[in-house]
């Protein structure tokens, strides 16, 4: 008999047909996630689960699961799912890590330079047809060459955005809780606490976990830190920044702008006072959206789901430790 699986969404094809062959498999096809009731309900008899970020997998979705051997997420970012909950239950959890580094890296790139040089302003003010000539003020931005860039959380993602700045030779800063001496000569950056990473970064960005230590680390106290002609990119996790005091920085300029492809809650709210700042760019969760790394993903999150269903140890697994190995975790990095 073949395993039963539930997949929350349709991924790519290249992680779908690998399922579709080894398994019973049930898909949830539609664009919104599955209804908490539907999740739940689903779950009774399965073998292995393919989630996504947006699917909440808690202790009561565990239990209601009695023969759940594995949790597959579609995702490098594992914060919806209850780790030591699943550990506790012996279930391994599976992740994408690696295959949307550079892609997602690329991406924060991408808003770096469209916040600083104001490409969305730009091409809104034209579209309005309120271009009439060129103008000696119209739109100035900040320069990215040779300004200072802060990286919060120096893992795989913050160590590609430091590959990318050095090209622009940016100085640059990071912070982690790890501090990589091993990397900073080879890679030219510079260790610095949270405090001088704010003080003296002209754009700042975030790659690290959500966790309780990262929660709202964007609030009041570091706005306040940070020169008013910073810039903030989150493509992190949304509630690593307090909406509310960032809101509060960007409309009160203690700080110039912000690029997030990530907020709290998602999506925002179309009311969200936000979406009225026009030095507050959002785009909704696309940084790892390239056609090959949304494959790529889809391809290991098969190979995690059916690892686990057949009793065989996870490609990727967070919780490593169910095997009786505990490997290095990186509460901070991404
Ligand atoms: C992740 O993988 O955690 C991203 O947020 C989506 O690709």
């Amino acid at each position: 008999m073949k395993p039963k699986v539930f997949v929350t969404r349709a991924i790519p094809d290249e992680g779908l047909a690998l399922i579709r062959e080894s398994s019973e498999m049930k898909l949830w096809e539609q664009e919104l996630p599955p209804p908490r009731e539907v999740l739940l309900r689903e779950v009774k008899e399965i073998d292995g689960l393919l989630s996504l970020l947006t699917d909440k997998i808690d202790a009561e979705l565990m239990d209601a699961a009695p023969r759940l051997k594995v949790i597959s997420n579609y995702a490098v970012g594992f914060d919806n799912i209850d780790i030591p909950g699943a550990t506790a239950r012996r279930i391994p959890v599976g992740n994408t890590p690696g295959v949307l580094t550079d892609t997602t890296a690329d991406f924060a790139f991408t808003l770096l330079m469209a916040a600083a040089r104001r490409v969305v302003e730009g091409a809104d003010y034209v579209r309005q047809g309120k271009w009439k000539t060129w103008g000696p003020k119209l739109l100035t931005g900040m320069d990215i060459h040779h300004a200072t860039l802060g990286i919060i959380g120096f893992g795989r993602i913050g160590q590609g955005m430091a590959r990318r700045a050095s090209g622009f030779d940016m100085r640059i800063l990071y912070y982690d809780v790890y501090r990589r001496q091993d990397l900073e000569e080879s890679m030219g950056v510079r260790y610095a606490e949270l405090d001088t990473l704010y003080r003296e970064a002209d754009f700042i960005t975030i790659h690290t976990d959500l966790n309780e230590t990262t929660r709202h680390m964007m609030n009041d106290l570091a706005f306040a830190k940070m020169k008013t002609t910073a810039i903030l990119i989150n493509t992190a996790r949304g509630p690593i920044v307090d909406p509310a005091a960032l809101y509060e920085a960007l409309s009160s300029g203690k700080i110039r702008a912000a690029a997030l492809d990530v907020t709290e809650p998602e999506p925002i709210a179309p009311d969200s006072p936000l979406l009225k700042l026009p030095n507050c760019l959002i785009v909704p969760h696309i940084a790892s959206a390239s056609v090959a790394t949304r494959a790529r993903m889809a391809e290991m999150a098969a190979a995690n789901l059916l690892a686990g269903v057949h009793g065989e140890r996870l490609p990727h697994c967070v919780n490593s430790s169910i095997y009786g190995k505990i490997e290095e975790s990186h509460p901070i990095s991404r």
